[in-house]
């Protein structure tokens, strides 16, 4: 048995949850659109064209904000031809993942999804191959009432009220040579805080997000950000960052300690924005929104076999998930909540089919992936302040991070309970994990859940068609409170959420 404790206390606090963390991603990509969330043929389509079991999934997971329309995708779109009549919009070439967009689906859809959904939107604008204008048109269009061109645009498109979209992305991952426009970081910042002071000239109340860098081993991060903030300091709000994890060549110790990285990569950011502030003489903070994260095995083709360039909605990158996934996911999640005083946004990329956190057929049910459920679970449950948690526990050898804790942990709490989220990256014992309860005043386990490897599953085991739910939560039984202490027995491998209130 391996064995970790805790300390936590109500008077230490990280701040207060944000609800923006618990944000999803809708890319027009592969099949995360098309016969993802919009389907019109499909048995359980609605009078828009869109499937409900995806949006009754999709409520369940509950994103509290969803960016959209890309990713790499953004950096060639050009958005008046997602808007006006459906007939009238033309098929264009989609150079980032050489599929062919038909602007089938294009703003006031995802607006009516994002309302029936009951999700905040994000919206990227294209600052590869567009520019300010563009943006500011896009901007006029959303968000102003009437009285000029793009507003009534709108108008007369049918939408009568604006989209009101408050959160806007300047580009996406311009750091990246990939990226159609990729830029310098000075040719970027400029760009960024010319676009962003004359979006505000526009909507004084939107919130900006500059490009960051794309991950933590770009030959660019540190100096990209330092650079774009030094130029953009006083036009944005956010700094953006994206992970995505695997495991490489079967060595699940180290991607169990993903988090890790995530940390550093977190911590390195507010580093340099800070510094940026200090240098600058600014008193405001940039907070950093990371606003792509996931698993995602990126050495496997991205394409499946079959999919031929320029065809619609082909299927790219449809991961399927396991149980070790969802473990990390869970540790991922806690990074996040460990940093809750500065990452204000998250958006785990993407919603469906592409990576997804859902995956659907046409013309069949969807159903969750396995790392729908820390999300789920963390969504609903993580409330009020999270607490900074210090765990002292077993180490373990990584080739990756050197010795790494077993247990990781996060905890919120919001006066009446106690929530704390824990995962054991021990693949073959369980591990024991000491809670300190008091100063809470709670004293008994109001809910406690796991997700591991059930009997005759392995560590590998996925949630496919057919079989929806083979990998979900559980009751954790070996929970046990004494005099202020609870201990909390983790299965191998295991992520779990456990609840304690009063009485
Ligand atoms: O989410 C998939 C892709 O990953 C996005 O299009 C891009 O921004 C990132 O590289």
């Amino acid at each position: 048995m391996r064995t970790a404790r805790l300390a936590l206390d109500p008077a230490f606090t990280v701040g207060p949850v944000p609800r923006r963390l618990f944000g999803s991603f809708v890319e027009h990509m592969g099949r995360c659109v098309y016969t993802g969330i919009f389907e019109p043929d499909h048995p359980s389509a609605d009078e828009d064209g869109l499937r409900t079991d995806v949006l009754e999934l999709t409520r369940e997971l509950g994103p509290t904000v969803v960016r959209y329309p890309g990713g790499n995708f953004v950096s060639g779109f050009e958005w008046e031809d997602s808007v006006g009549p459906r007939e009238d919009r033309p098929r264009r070439i989609d150079r980032a993942w050489r599929s062919v967009e038909t602007n089938q689906f294009g703003l006031a859809e995802f607006d009516a999804w994002a309302r029936k959904v009951g999700t905040e939107t994000m919206m990227a604008v294209n600052l590869g191959t567009r520019g300010l204008q563009e943006a500011c048109d896009l901007l006029e269009y959303a968000n102003l009432d009437s009285g000029t061109k793009f507003a009534d645009l709108r108008k007369a498109h049918g939408s009568k009220d604006p989209f009101d979209i408050k959160l806007w992305c300047l580009g996406n991952e311009l750091d990246g040579p990939w990226q159609t426009g990729h830029k310098t970081a000075a040719e970027y910042g400029r760009l960024a805080a010319e676009t962003g002071m004359a979006m505000r000239s526009i909507d004084p109340d939107i919130e900006l997000v500059a490009v960051g860098s794309s991950s933590r081993a770009m030959p660019t991060f540190g100096e990209w950000e330092q650079t774009v903030l030094e130029l953009s300091y006083h036009a944005v709000d956010y700094v953006s960052l994206h992970a995505y994890y695997q495991e490489h060549d079967g060595d699940a110790a180290s991607f169990l300690a993903s988090a890790v990285d995530m940390d550093l990569f977190i911590d390195q950011v507010v580093a340099t924005a800070d510094a940026v502030r200090a240098k600058g003489k600014h008193t405001k903070k940039i907070n950093l929104s990371f606003d792509e994260w996931n698993v995602w095995y990126q050495s496997k083709p991205h394409h499946a076999p079959g999919v031929q360039p320029w065809d619609v909605a082909p299927r790219v990158i449809e991961d399927e998930y396991s149980v070790t996934d969802a473990v990390v996911v869970g540790t991922l999640l806690n990074s996040l909540l460990r940093h809750a005083d500065r990452v204000h946004i998250g958006a785990q990329a993407q919603l469906v089919n592409v990576i997804g956190l859902l995956r659907s057929e046409p013309g069949k049910e969807a159903w969750k992936q396995t790392i729908a459920h820390p999300f789920e679970q963390v969504r609903r449950l993580a409330t009020g302040n999270v607490l900074q948690v210090v765990t002292t526990s077993d180490k373990y050898e990584t080739a990756k991070f050197d010795a790494v804790d077993v247990v990781d942990a996060s905890a919120t709490y919001d006066d009446e309970t106690l929530t704390v989220f824990l995962a054991n990256r021990d693949q073959a014992d369980s591990a024991s994990v000491e809670v300190p309860l008091r100063g809470f005043g709670v004293d008994r386990v109001s809910n406690a859940k796991y997700l591991a490897a059930a009997e005759g599953q392995d560590r590998h085991t996925t949630n496919l068609e057919g079989d929806h739910t083979a990998v979900g939560l559980r009751t954790l039984d070996d929970v046990t409170v004494t005099e202020g202490l609870a201990t909390v027995v983790l299965p191998p491998l295991s992520w779990a959420v456990v609840q304690f209130r009063k009485g």
